[in-house]
């Protein structure tokens, strides 16, 4: 059944567990998100991105999560938007029928400048107005994501600020967290820890302070009852950069967020984990070494299946590791 975020979350908080959010862009992903939810008995939140609707289409992807929901009725599917850049936006999502959505009013329409405190504030208040007269739940951002190591946000193209960022911009504050959400109501509140989005999040192996799990507990302690988002939580899968580089793809060096990392700050308040590059990573994979070992294989249905598979083992991990397995 399709539910809100704000439902799926107040379960989340009260069994301390966190929820992976996959992004969606094509059948393949969407499959592997539900077989895996279905064998592990998680709920799941799926999201669709600007660059989602603008690949598959608006009508497609609704319909590919709708269809989803109609294929496994027993399992609690979150139909959210990533990154919403208006409430304009938000609001063509909420009449497509998303039982969630996001304002990023963190960064301004062009999803790449970073804005002032009240522009953010105006613009989420009011989504959050709007959304939740239809019950629908919205989730906000306060910082700038940006990686500890580097103060660089990451994506080159989609969302994410521009230049280095200064350390100050790189850590949500506590307080301003606190007003914010007194200001705007939202139900979740993305934070800025030390992620980025991306593949490129860290040129070094963790050594276990990827994120700063102790501003993750201090906007906890201000915020117990604000569901806290993750965004950029990929781990960078080595085995995968392996295979993809192996059969003739170049991706250089680079790693992600260590899951037990993840698992520490869903002790702390995290309940929604947001996941693209590695499902990325793990597809392209598995079409890399398939087209490799099967050269004369021309039917996209083998290739694409051993993608589904690479996902689905993913997801089923971060469904097991984050706790939502058996939550369903
Ligand atoms: O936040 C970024 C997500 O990974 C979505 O990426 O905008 O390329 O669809 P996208
Ligand atoms: P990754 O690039 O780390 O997968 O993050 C995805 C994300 O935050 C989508 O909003
Ligand atoms: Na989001
Ligand atoms: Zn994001």
């Amino acid at each position: 059944a399709l539910i809100s975020m704000r439902q799926l979350l107040d379960h989340a908080a009260e069994h301390g567990y966190g929820v992976p959010a996959f992004n969606v862009n094509n059948l393949e992903q969407m499959r592997a998100i539900m077989e895996a939810a279905d064998a592990t008995d998680s709920p799941v939140i799926v999201q669709a991105s600007a660059g989602a609707r603008k690949y598959a289409g608006a009508p497609f992807l609704r319909h590919l999560i709708l269809a989803a929901v109609e294929e496994f009725p027993h399992i609690p599917v979150v139909m959210h938007q990533d990154h919403g850049t208006s409430p304009a936006v938000c609001q063509r999502s909420i009449q497509l029928g998303f039982s969630s959505v996001m304002m990023d009013g963190s960064l301004g329409e062009d999803g790449k400048t970073p804005t002032d405190y009240d522009y953010n504030v105006d613009v989420t208040r009011r989504t959050v107005e709007m959304a939740h007269a239809c019950g629908v739940s919205v989730e906000g951002e306060l910082g700038c994501l940006g990686s500890l190591e580097t103060g660089m946000a990451g994506e080159e193209d989609g969302i994410g600020a521009e230049g280095v960022l200064d350390h100050s911009q790189l850590l949500t504050d506590p307080e301003e967290a606190a007003d914010f959400v007194r200001a705007t109501q939202v139900d979740a509140l993305a934070i800025a820890i030390g992620t980025s989005h991306g593949a490129y999040k860290f040129t070094r192996p963790p050594t276990g302070d990827t994120l700063s799990i102790q501003r993750i507990k201090e906007i906890h302690a201000r915020l117990p009852d604000t569901h806290l988002v993750m965004h950029g939580s990929s781990s960078v899968p080595q085995e995968w950069l392996e295979v993809i580089n192996r059969f003739g793809g170049e991706i250089d060096e680079t790693y992600g967020v260590p899951v037990d990392e993840i698992v520490e700050g869903i002790k702390h308040g995290v309940r929604k984990v947001n996941i693209d590059t590695d499902l990325r990573l793990a597809s392209t994979g598995a079409i890399r070494r398939f087209m490799a070992e099967h050269p004369s294989e021309f039917d996209p249905r083998k290739y694409l299946a051993e993608t589904v598979k690479a996902m689905r083992d993913i997801a089923a991990a971060r469904y097991e590791a984050f706790g939502t397995a058996g939550q369903a």
